[in-house]
């Protein structure tokens, strides 16, 4: 008897050319490189052109991903895009992706988890391939989340950037409990904290899109928390420990909430990958920009055992386990 597993065959990201510096903000805002810099760890952030869309940016990585992968899209029988910032309310972003790739037939939808949007797109598309409903997988995280923002609200606007990352799965029949691939998953939500983190308009509410609205100080709190705690929950579920994962690539939000956690559950530092300061806080996008920005300067390397983690608005967060 052997069992479906997913297995990372590709990774690729795609940051917008634009990059809005600190200094750029401060011309624009209240604030100041050094409030920013030591609040959060951010830099500078990339910014998408007009006209440039969420599916472009999503394309644009999943082509680099398919590329690395060696597998042609037509190959792809499943889309699942972890956005936010949609092109349209509807269709599907990933409908879109699906078209421009020219991907062959099957299944693309979006998922909404906000910042904790690629793993929970990371499970769905993996219970899909383990069930054997499809072979080949683009599992994507892209934003433009700059069109959300309100760009004179200085408790907001420092914070996000725009990019997108994506990774290639492919189910492959092996010996149950084989190691590699995708191992893992824990994702969670409560829905009695959207309050602290919330866009303020909406097809059904306001009829509008909204801006970005956030209680920063209670959010960090949680995250800190959450993200501990959905480690630890992963960890233990597979009898592993701290020390017996090679990477951790988490979702890049704040520089000190990634030092929080990584105090609170000894985490080696050293093993903690950060793009914060370059990309600011991309939502659904940081995870696989991260991944792609330390398999590109060869830190992650094939075989190792990765952990990623989230959380982001509703509250939603999780956790991932997967050999790359
Ligand atoms: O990815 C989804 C999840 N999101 C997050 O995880 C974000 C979590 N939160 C955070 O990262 C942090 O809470 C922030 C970076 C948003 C804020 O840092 P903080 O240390 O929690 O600051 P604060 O909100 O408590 O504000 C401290 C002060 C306030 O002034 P007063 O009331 O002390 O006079 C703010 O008005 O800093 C002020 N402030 C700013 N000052 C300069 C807030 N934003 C700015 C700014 N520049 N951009």
């Amino acid at each position: 008897m052997s069992e479906l597993r997913s297995h990372i065959r590709g990774v690729g990201g795609y940051l917008p050319q634009h990059v809005l510096t600190n200094q750029d903000l401060a011309a624009m805002v209240e604030t100041s490189d050094d409030w920013i810099r030591e609040r959060t760890g951010i830099r500078e952030r990339h910014i998408a052109e007009e006209g440039e869309l969420t599916s472009d940016i999503a394309v644009e990585a999943s082509r680099l991903a398919l590329e690395r992968a060696g597998i042609a899209p037509g190959e792809v029988d499943l889309i699942v895009l972890a956005t936010t910032t949609p092109d349209q309310t509807f269709p599907a972003t990933a409908t879109a992706v699906q078209a421009k790739l020219a991907t062959g037939e099957g299944a693309a939808f979006d998922v909404q988890a906000v910042c904790s949007g690629f793993l929970f797109a990371l499970a769905t598309a993996d219970s899909m391939l383990r069930q054997g409903l499809f072979r080949t997988a683009l599992v994507i995280g892209a934003e433009t989340f700059s069109r959300i923002i309100d760009w004179s609200d200085r408790t907001t606007c420092v914070l996000f950037g725009d990019g997108g990352g994506a990774v290639v799965m492919q189910a492959e029949a092996g010996a149950p409990g084989a190691g590699g691939g995708v191992i893992a998953h824990h994702v969670r939500t409560d829905g009695t904290k959207s309050g602290l983190l919330y866009v303020d308009g909406g097809v059904s509410s306001t009829r509008t899109i909204g801006h970005v609205r956030m209680q920063g100080n209670k959010v960090f709190k949680h995250a800190v928390a959450n993200i501990s705690s959905a480690v630890q929950a992963i960890l233990d579920d597979n009898g592993l420990g701290p020390d017996d994962i090679d990477w951790f690539v988490p979702h890049q939000a704040n520089q000190r909430i990634l030092d929080g956690v990584a105090k609170k559950l000894a985490i080696d530092e050293d093993r903690v990958i950060s793009t914060v300061a370059e990309h600011g806080n991309t939502s659904a996008a940081s995870i696989p920009l991260a991944l792609n920005a330390a398999i590109e300067d060869h830190r992650v390397r094939p075989g190792q055992l990765i952990l990623s983690e989230a959380m982001g608005g509703g509250f939603s967060w999780g956790a991932s386990l997967f050999r790359i």
